[in-house]
């Protein structure tokens, strides 16, 4: 049994996890920092460099403690180094240095998104390899196959904005707070989606699975500069409008890309994957189409240190070992093999 301790703080969130191969999350500790963020509409970098480095020691203690374990019972520790943002990756990129150099236990550095894609194999029946993976979070939106654990093929990706941005965005314009992504889906669920014409970008063949949502975000400036911000029953309909462009176009793409790759299998991760629309309409795309979706559970597809671990975990077993000097990465593409 190999026992990892995950890290994680690339953006907003000081997280940490301690998951057994891969598979049995033993504790996953979340501090989010949304409230500290929330009045200025985004996330302050230094900000969240501060409050990762107020949290991270207490974060981690809680994950050991909650496991029931100490640091002796670990076999290995995952972190997250790539990408984010640079101050707050390298709070949690230098504990965990810390915690390797003092305990001498093996150290990986871990992709974000390969975190994301490795969440739904914390879940009872993960989809079988290869699948399709539609990766949805607050700083990216493409379309991969994913062949194994650390080995996959991008087919596709935003050109602009992510799908998380375009939420978040949207719920600022609308006064809406901070992350906004989960107050639109709130307000959706009582709104009419078709009660706005949204734009729907880059849904042609020709376009294949790339993406754009910068012209949405436009497009409902041009709405609410005409028309100001609606309250009650028009503001839910707002919402519902706005997002269902969103969740449509992820959908029609992911459908087309599924057909495409002859992938019968589809897996939804990343905080927009949380979205319940967005769920239910790829459930009910896959079910006409005759691909099978897993989503992981909300908390799991939004950041969280059990995923980080899961992914570290595949590495560790490889033999991967990174030494002190590993590094944080603020860009980096998905590694496409180990
Ligand atoms: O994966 P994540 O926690 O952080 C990044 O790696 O970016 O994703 C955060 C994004 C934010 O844009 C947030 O608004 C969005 O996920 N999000 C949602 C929902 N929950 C979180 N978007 C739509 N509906 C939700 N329920
Ligand atoms: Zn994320």
């Amino acid at each position: 049994m190999m026992r990892v301790l995950g890290i994680e703080s690339s953006c907003d969130e000081t997280a940490a996890a301690v998951v057994e191969d891969g598979r049995v999350v033993r504790s996953d500790v979340v501090a989010s920092q949304h409230e500290v963020h929330a009045r200025y509409g985004g996330v302050v970098p230094e900000l969240a460099s501060r409050a990762h480095i107020l949290n991270v020691v207490p974060v981690v203690q809680a994950a050991l403690d909650r496991a029931g374990v100490a640091l002796g019972d670990l076999d290995g520790i995952a972190v997250t180094n790539a990408p984010g943002l640079i101050g707050a990756l390298l709070v949690g990129l230098q504990t965990a240095k810390a915690l390797a150099w003092v305990t001498g236990l093996p150290l990986v550095g871990v992709h974000h998104l390969e975190g994301h894609l490795s969440a739904v194999f914390l879940e009872a029946e993960p989809p079988p390899l290869p699948h399709l993976a539609l990766i949805v979070s607050g700083g990216h939106t493409s379309l991969v196959r994913v062949d194994g654990h650390a080995e996959v093929v991008e087919l596709g990706a935003t050109r602009d904005d992510a799908a998380g941005e375009a939420f978040d965005k949207g719920a600022k314009l609308l006064g809406l707070g901070y992350p906004g992504g989960v107050v639109i889906d709130r307000l959706a669920r009582t709104g009419d989606p078709r009660a706005i014409a949204f734009p729907r970008a880059m849904t042609g063949a020709q376009h294949g699975a790339e993406f754009s949502f910068s012209g949405l975000k436009t497009a409902l400036l041009h709405h609410v500069r005409a028309h100001g911000v609606p309250e009650d029953q028009a503001l839910a309909d707002l919402c519902a409008s706005y997002q269902a462009a969103i969740v449509e176009v992820l959908v029609r793409k992911t459908r087309a890309t599924a057909r495409l790759e002859r992938l019968g299998h589809v897996q939804i991760c990343g905080g927009v994957a949380a979205n319940s629309a967005l769920r239910a309409a790829m459930v009910a795309a896959g079910a006409e189409d005759g691909f099978r979706v897993y989503v992981p559970p909300p908390g799991r597809c939004t950041d969280n240190a059990a995923m980080i671990a899961a992914a570290g975990y595949h590495r560790l077993v490889r033999g991967e070992r990174a030494g002190l000097g590993l590094d944080a990465t603020p860009s980096a593409p998905l590694p496409r093999r180990a």
